[in-house]
Formats: structure tokens, sequence, C-alpha cells
């Protein structure tokens, strides 16, 4: 069962909707290509990533790079890591980010102003949480692109861990933006600042776990986990609403959906097909058994699409209630950077359809893994007229 993870489509939603019929005739598929247990049912997909005990994470160590990141922990490591990142996106960090952010995203899109079309991938999402990690991190413009190349070489490697041609790139941009990063932290520990760098030293020092090393392994962390995977969701929100112009026209209209849109692209466009986790000892789930050290791929684009969790799941619907969605994952690893994640998408929607409400598409689109060298399920271009 390989074709909905390799089929190209006009509309994002295509893979979720073949991935949720499957799961209707059954609740897991064995995938030889992912040599995994496919988990396809909303229920069945929130209680295994609920479920850390028995469903866990450390398989992300095997790679030398995330081990020590609590992404790769469970249990007492995670939740002792966890509570210092949990003071990075306080409320009022949170809040101190938006001052940052907006004009960012201003000066992205005004830089649009005077042109009839565009490709809004190229030529505003991609540059656009680079520019917030740096001026969060208090970071001078002048690393340029270098920081963004670090990190896709990184998540590259990650993607394809046994491909030996990534690998030699992926270490060596691994050690080169640690290194940045620690002395940028031996820098800022002198008088730490009211940006995230400085809400790093802060939280490691209030629970005494300073130390410049495991500041670095948070930066690092951080930006692995939030660059692509927020280039990519800005890319799936703005397409749900081009690829739907009366939601878009909606939303234009009344600043007070823009939640609403961007929690249902979360679910219609989610780049995520799913996450894995290691089954650790002899167990069940969805009604299928499995043995400790085999790996099950809790399926959310099929529970996106289950019509148990959302009716009529194929509509983008503003007005949807009920099941949030698992975008962001669930349990112990939601992600840490949803709020940071949530201020960007709702700062671009606002300074792009506040300059051009009339914006739509000028070509359909194509979605696909694997486009533009992500490692996720996205659209290569995103063309459109501004107006
Ligand atoms: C819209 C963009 C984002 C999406 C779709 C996203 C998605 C996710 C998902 C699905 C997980 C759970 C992984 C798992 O359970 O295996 C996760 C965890 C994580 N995310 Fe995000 N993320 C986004 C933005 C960010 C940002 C901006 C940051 C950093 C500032 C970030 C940092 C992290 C970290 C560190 C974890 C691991 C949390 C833990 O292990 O407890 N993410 N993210």
């Amino acid at each position: 069962m390989t074709s909905a993870f390799a089929v190209s489509s006009p509309s994002p939603a295509s893979i979720g909707l073949s991935l949720a019929a499957l799961g209707r005739e059954h609740r897991t598929v064995f995938d030889d290509h992912m040599g995994a247990l496919l988990v396809l049912r909303h229920k069945d997909v929130s209680a295994g990533l609920r479920d850390h005990a028995r469903f866990g994470t450390q398989f992300y160590a095997a790679s030398p790079l995330v081990a020590s990141m609590m992404i790769a922990h469970d249990g007492t490591e995670h939740s002792r890591q966890r509570r210092v990142h949990n003071r990075f996106f306080s409320p009022g960090a949170s809040r101190r980010y938006e001052e940052l952010i907006t004009p960012i995203a201003e000066r992205t899109f005004e830089a649009l102003q005077g042109k009839d079309h565009a490709e809004l991938i190229e030529e505003a999402l991609a540059r656009y949480p680079m520019e917030v990690f740096l001026a969060l991190l208090g970071i001078p413009n002048d690393l340029g692109d270098q920081g963004l190349a670090w990190v896709r070489a990184i998540v590259t490697w990650l993607g394809s861990p046994m491909d030996p041609e990534l690998a030699g790139p992926g270490e060596q941009a691994f050690r080169e933006l640690s290194a940045y990063a620690g002395t940028l932290i031996e820098a800022e520990r002198k008088a730490p600042g009211e940006n995230l760098l400085g809400e790093i030293i802060r939280a490691h020092l209030a629970e005494n776990e300073f130390s410049v090393e495991a500041c670095t392994v948070a930066v690092v962390s951080l930006l692995l986990g939030g660059l692509e995977t927020t280039i990519q969701m800005l890319s799936a929100t703005l397409s749900s609403l081009l690829l739907n112009p009366e939601a878009l026209a909606r939303v234009a209209k009344d600043p007070g959906l823009r939640d609403a849109a961007l929690d249902e692209a979360f679910r219609w466009a989610n780049p995520s097909a799913g996450l894995y986790r290691l089954v650790k000892a002899d167990t069940e789930i969805a009604g299928a058994e499995v043995t400790a050290g085999s790996m099950v791929y809790l399926c959310i684009a099929a529970a996106h699409f289950d019509e148990d969790a959302y009716p009529d799941p194929g509509t983008f619907d503003l007005d949807r209630r009920g099941s949030g969605h698992l975008g962001f994952g669930l349990g112990p690893h939601y992600c840490v950077g949803a709020p940071l994640a949530r201020i960007e998408t709702r700062a671009a929607l606002k300074a792009l359809f506040d300059r051009f409400p009339g914006v739509h598409l000028t070509e359909p689109l194509s979605f696909r893994y694997g486009a533009r060298g992500f490692v996720q399920h996205g659209t290569e271009a995103l063309p459109v007229r501004l107006t």
C-alpha cells in the first residue's frame, strides 16, 4: 500500500481522503515500504499519540544529532526538558514575540507591493520564518541565508538518515550551526535580552539547568522543529484559502475568522501524513498485535478525514466545530512551538490579505511528497495574481 503517498494531486486533501477511505475498511494496514503498521482512524491515532507508556519516540535517538533533544525522550527526562521549554512560550513571552513578528510579516508582503503576479512560496514564505528566528534570537541579519542552508542540510539528512551523500553535509551543518549558536549564547548570557535567546537562558537558569551546551541543544532543536514546518504550514494555509475562494472572501472581510481558517487548514492541508512511534513492549493497537521494537505510523492525514471525527471531511469548512486537529501532534510531545507558529501564521494572513484582499490563484496547484526538496507533503509553487 504505497499509492496514497506516491500520488501528486491538485488538492492537498487527496492524500488524506484516500488514506481515510482505506481506514474505513481496515483500522490498520502494514506498509512494507515504510516498515510500519499504519494506524488510520482518528480515535486510534489519538490514543496512540497520548500513550507514551506503550508508544515512544526514542527512535529519534538513532540519529546522534537528535539524541539529546527532548523529542527523543519519554518519561522523566522528557518532562524535565519540556518544563524548561514551556517557559520560552509563556503567554507573556509570546506577546513580546508577536511585537517582533508583526513588522517582519508586514515587510515580507510589502515587498510584493506594485507587482501584478507573484509566486508566494519563493517570494515571501520561504524566508519569513528564518527572519523571524533571526529577530527572536537577536541574530544579526548578516547571517543571511546561511542559517536556512544549515537547517535544510540537517533536516534533509534527518529525512533520509541512511543516505551517505547527505550525512557529510548534514553533520558539517550541525557542527557549524551548534558552534554559531554556542557563541551567541555565551555573548547573551552576560545580559539576557527580551528575546527568545534571553528567554532560553532565563528558563534554564530558573530550572538550575543552565549550560551553554543545554541552551545550544534547545536553540538547534527549535530551529530544526520550527523552520521547514512553518514554511510548509504557511504554504498549506494559504493554499487552503486560495483553493476555497468563498472561504477566502469571508476571511478577507472578517479578521475574526483567521483563527478558524488556520485550524481548518491545519486539518485539511496538513503537510505531515503522520508520526512514527516505537512499540515499547508487546501490545495491541487498534485491534492489531504489535511486538516490542516494531514501528507504528499514526496516520494524521487519515485521521483528519475520518468521517466519525469530522462530518463531510473533504469540505474546507470555516464553521467546523468539535474535534480539534492533530497537526501539532497530541499528548506529551504536542508541539512546543505551536504558540509561535500560530503567531507567525496569523501575522502572515493579516499582512497578505490586508494588502491584497482579491489575491487569487493563476494556475492549478500540484501537491506531492518532497516538493521543493522539503521532507513533507506540499505544493511546488503558489502562483497568484495580487489584487
Ligand atoms: C506550523 C508549524 C509547525 C508544525 C506543523 C509543527 C508540528 C509538530 C508536531 C506534529 C510535533 C509532534 C512530534 C511528535 O510527536 O513526534 C511537534 C513537536 C515539536 N515542535 Fe513543532 N511544529 C511547528 C512549528 C514549530 C515551531 C515554530 C517550533 C519552535 C519554535 C517547533 C518546535 C517543536 C519541538 C521542539 C517539538 C518537540 C516537542 C516535544 O518533544 O515535547 N515546532 N511539532
